[in-house]
């Protein structure tokens, strides 16, 4: 049997890298998945992946900055599969470009939504596993790839202090809704990835020397895959981890620790 056997997830951001990768880990664990995605191809590949796999899921749209859509979400996914146990506010966005308006709505205010109606929602279930995805960036601040001439350093751009709060910020709300949540039978805790190799971070290695640099920030002298953050999502959501609650856990090589 599973470690997530007669479970069910919802999943946001599930169409593209991390939220890809969990959705298979926790549908091989025995979890029916809900992959959810503003991107709603990309989320019904998703979920068409992990049934040739053998596993369950649907997929649905959803924009995790519109508030009754995430309440819509979360009782289609109930219905669908007959409860729901796991909530993944994985969805994010992160370039220097963006906007502070655009990085908080997504990252900081999407998770909210998730916790706000997800935590009761799941606790009127019988309880489950929330996991929120923050960063190394809501651990410590960011150092960006030196720029290649005289362009502004990119910690120092707009969409650098926005993705540094919004992930500061979801390690708060994890911390507070584990403390509300906890006596109601629903877990809250955090992942704070290092740089991992999904499409977020492509244009980031694209030049030899950028990758270079972000490697460097790692001691373990390499960069992350998704299925590693994928496995410890998996374990937070299964009853392996049925006293760990109000964590957010590095999950990083390293990162962190100097
Ligand atoms: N890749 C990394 O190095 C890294 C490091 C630390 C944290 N993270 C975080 O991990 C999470 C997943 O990132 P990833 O690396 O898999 O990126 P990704 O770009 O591969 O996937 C992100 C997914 O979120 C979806 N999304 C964006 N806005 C949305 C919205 N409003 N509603 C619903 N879905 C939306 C995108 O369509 C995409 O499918 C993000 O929260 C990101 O901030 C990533």
């Amino acid at each position: 049997m599973g470690t997530l056997t007669d479970k069910v997830a919802l999943i946001t951001g599930a169409a593209s890298g991390i939220g890809r990768s969990s959705a298979l880990r926790m549908a091989e664990n025995g979890a029916a998945i809900m992959c959810a995605d503003l991107d709603g191809e990309g989320a019904a590949q998703t979920a068409a992946m992990v049934q040739q796999e053998g596993g369950r899921a649907a997929s649905m749209d959803l924009d995790v900055t519109e508030e009754a859509a995430i309440v819509e979400a979360l009782q289609s996914t109930a219905s669908e599969f007959g409860g729901l146990q796991v909530l993944f506010n994985n969805a994010g966005i992160g370039a220097v470009e963006l906007t502070w308006d655009q990085v908080i709505s997504v990252n900081l205010t999407g998770v909210a939504h998730g916790l706000f109606h997800g935590a009761p929602f799941i606790a009127q279930q019988g309880g489950g596993s929330i996991i929120n995805t923050s960063s190394i960036a809501g651990l410590v601040g960011l150092v960006g790839v030196p720029p290649a001439d005289d362009d502004e350093a990119p910690e120092l751009q707009p969409g650098a202090g926005a993705y540094v709060a919004s992930k500061h910020g979801v390690a708060g709300l994890t911390k507070q809704y584990a403390i509300a949540f906890g006596a109601l039978g629903v877990r809250v805790n955090a992942i704070s990835p290092g740089y991992i190799e999904t499409p977020m971070t492509a244009e980031m290695r694209e030049t030899t020397e950028g990758e270079a640099f972000l490697i460097s920030l790692h001691p373990m002298g390499r960069l992350g895959q998704p299925e590693e953050i994928a496995s410890v999502a998996a374990f937070l959501a299964s009853d392996d981890a049925s006293f760990v609650n109000g964590i957010v856990m590095p999950v990083d090589g390293g990162y962190t620790a100097r």
